[in-house]
């Protein structure tokens, strides 16, 4: 593996082998020898907390330096720099590259350029792969398993590049996926495709209250605002402490962060919620992806 740009290109023998590292370097916590001189450049184009923090993390936990950018306003692409330029002159700075950035394909395009290891870190509402590594660990972790689970997604399913990314991953461990939410937010075309050839079952809902029963898992997404086409309207209904009373004991509910409105707070001493120990597995994840891309 010399790139991690989708969930796709990734087979299950390489994501297994990522998560058991992963639970590695979570037991581990540092370790600092393993990859110390080496520089990780993290691109960002696009606003970022965890995503940008837990890969600084994860790399100076491995030894590795930390350069980068949050703000191109600040860089040459302000003067008029392709991203190819920006690619070919930050490669000659560091080992790797994270980079996030809102033209979907645009880390392909940076991989097709680099001579080092490129990683995704969201290209627009099409992929986030290396979110989707750390909710599949986050789902292993709980339900001690992936495969044959039943996963709802609810929310903007069709410009969260989050929801999309563990859809495509957990309809290849065969599971029941359902689609729940607004009929304008629903998952592209392209996407709910492949998801249907590839998953146990693959079905939409319209409302939480009659999706949730019998579900193992609820992956929230929130509304994408700053993708959505300017008429774009659709509404999102919270998911309350008093919703999850439709849910099983076994639930867990996930969401990549941030979350707005379609998130209540009084969910968070629930039992069932699982976003706070999912954003923790972000470091241990991206140390194990860190270290996989630089062992090599
Ligand atoms: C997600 C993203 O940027 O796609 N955030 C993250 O990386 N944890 C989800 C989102 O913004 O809704």
């Amino acid at each position: 593996m010399r790139d991690i740009l989708s969930i796709g290109a990734l087979d299950l023998l390489e994501i297994e082998k990522l998560l058991d590292l992963a639970a590695v370097m979570k037991q581990e916590g540092s370790r600092v020898d393993d990859h110390r001189g080496k520089v990780a450049a993290l691109l960002f184009f696009e606003p970022s907390t965890r995503t940008y923090l837990s890969f600084a993390s994860a790399a100076q936990r491995l030894g590795i330096g930390v350069i980068g950018f949050t703000d191109p306003a600040h860089t040459s692409v302000a003067k008029g720099e392709s991203l190819a330029d920006t690619i070919r002159v930050v490669q000659t700075y560091s080992e790797v590259i994270v980079i996030r950035h809102p033209r979907e394909g645009s880390a392909d395009e940076a991989a097709a350029v680099a001579e080092i290891p490129v990683v995704n870190g969201g290209d627009g509402g099409r992929e986030h792969p290396t979110q989707t590594l750390y909710d599949l660990f986050t789902i292993r972790e709980r339900h001690g398993r992936l495969n044959g689970l039943r996963v709802g997604f609810y929310g903007d399913l069709r410009y969260g590049r989050a929801a999309n990314s563990l859809c495509l991953a957990l309809s290849r461990y065969g599971c029941d996926i359902t689609w729940i939410g607004p009929q304008e937010l629903q998952p592209a075309p392209s996407v709910a495709q492949t998801v249907r050839a590839q998953a146990n079952s693959a079905t939409t809902a319209e409302f939480l209250e009659d999706a949730l029963p019998g579900l193992d898992v609820l992956y929230v997404s929130r509304p994408q605002r700053e993708r959505w086409p300017h008429s774009m309207t659709a509404l999102i209904p919270p998911v309350t402490r008093d919703t999850l009373r439709f849910a099983e004991d076994r639930l867990v509910v996930l969401h990549p962060l941030p979350r707005t409105s379609e998130l209540a707070t009084d969910i968070d001493t629930d039992a069932r919620a699982g976003y706070f120990q999912q954003v923790a597995n972000g470091v241990p994840v991206r140390m194990a992806v860190l270290h996989t891309l630089l062992s090599q």
